[in-house]
């Protein structure tokens, strides 16, 4: 059991969660979608650590967070397409599944022993400067014990993981508030998991549409059962039903609001908050209808899952 340190985001801070890091310790670091736990993505052991303290059930393989473009390219091939969309989407909520190159160092537990690697550059500030001082890649998935609610503050990172991880650098709560969306690029574009840029956008950019993911090879979050609070929850309820915490989307009466405007980017920022508040109630929790356009794809995706049978 060790003390997990709560570090704020001066630059002394910043240096200690890059040592912490480089020296193979876990931290906990913000990102515009969700709080990441990163370990050096080039340290089997380290990584070996995330399944650990999440008590992740399989080697699920995991994201590689880059400081820059330059260091995505000395990890995987990178074709037209990423450059393309990175030049739309980077820094930002988009992780791209690419070739793995040879001798790119990242170790293959980050993989889970594919030939492919999951590339991503964070728009989060505080991610982007504590990146460039480890100047390695940070392998990095959600913040949250194994199939329960993903962190959007640093308070449930404390509250999921403390004790197991070295630090936490605390920057606020997230802004996008859903995982960024995964298109894998390895044969024909796919749409991996829906995230934090909408499937539509990045269609416009690379002037075709996306093939759903390909079930012969690892997709996010298939454990069908993810994101989930300790009650039950239920989706497309016009109204809760007795004994119900009712989490609202546009005008309604409701104990919850994800927007009350009905502005999805707004939703998507609360949605893990707000599950993480009406989970402390105990009551199951019946979640208004929501538009499946644009973000509403990544936020009915999170639910469904939420709502899945327990394993
Ligand atoms: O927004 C995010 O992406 C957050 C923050 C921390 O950056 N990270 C995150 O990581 O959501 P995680 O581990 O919860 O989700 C990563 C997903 C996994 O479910 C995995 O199946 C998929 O990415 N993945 C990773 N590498 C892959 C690969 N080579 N091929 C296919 N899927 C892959
Ligand atoms: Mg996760």
């Amino acid at each position: 059991m060790t003390q997990t340190r709560h570090l704020r985001i001066g630059s002394d801070d910043l240096d200690t969660a890059a040592a912490l890091l480089r020296a193979g310790e876990l931290v906990s670091f913000p990102t515009e979608t969700v709080y990441g736990l990163g370990a050096d993505a080039t340290n089997g052991q380290a990584v070996a650590g995330i399944f650990a303290a999440k008590g992740r059930p399989r080697f699920n393989p995991l994201i590689a967070h880059v400081a820059d473009v330059d260091m995505a390219r000395q990890l995987v091939d990178w074709p037209d397409a990423a450059e393309a969309l990175a030049a739309a989407f980077w820094p930002g909520p988009l992780s791209m599944v690419l070739p793995l190159r040879p001798g790119s160092g990242v170790s293959e537990l980050v993989t889970a022993g594919l030939s492919t690697l999951a590339v991503r550059l964070p728009a989060h500030p505080v991610a982007r400067d504590l990146l460039a001082r480890v100047g390695r890649p940070v392998a990095a998935p959600s913040a949250n014990p194994s199939g329960r609610i993903s962190p959007t503050e640093a308070a449930h990172v404390l509250d999921g993981l403390g004790g197991r991880i070295a630090a936490v650098l605390d920057a606020g709560p997230a802004a996008v508030g859903v995982e960024s969306t995964i298109v894998g690029l390895t044969d024909t574009p796919r749409l991996l998991r829906p995230g934090g840029v909408p499937a539509e956008a990045i269609e416009a950019v690379l002037g075709t549409s996306l093939a759903p993911a390909d079930a012969a090879i690892t997709a996010p979050g298939q454990l069908s059962s993810h994101y989930a609070p300790g009650a039950a929850l239920r989706m497309n309820a016009t109204a809760p039903i007795a004994g119900e915490v009712y989490l609202g989307f546009g005008p309604m009466d409701c104990d919850l609001n994800l927007s009350a405007t009905g502005d999805l980017a707004e939703a998507a920022a609360n949605l893990f908050g707000h599950l993480h508040k009406l989970d402390l109630t105990g009551q199951p929790i019946a979640v208004a209808p929501i538009p499946e356009t644009g973000l509403g794809q990544a936020i009915t995706d999170r639910l469904t899952r939420a709502a899945a049978p327990r394993p």
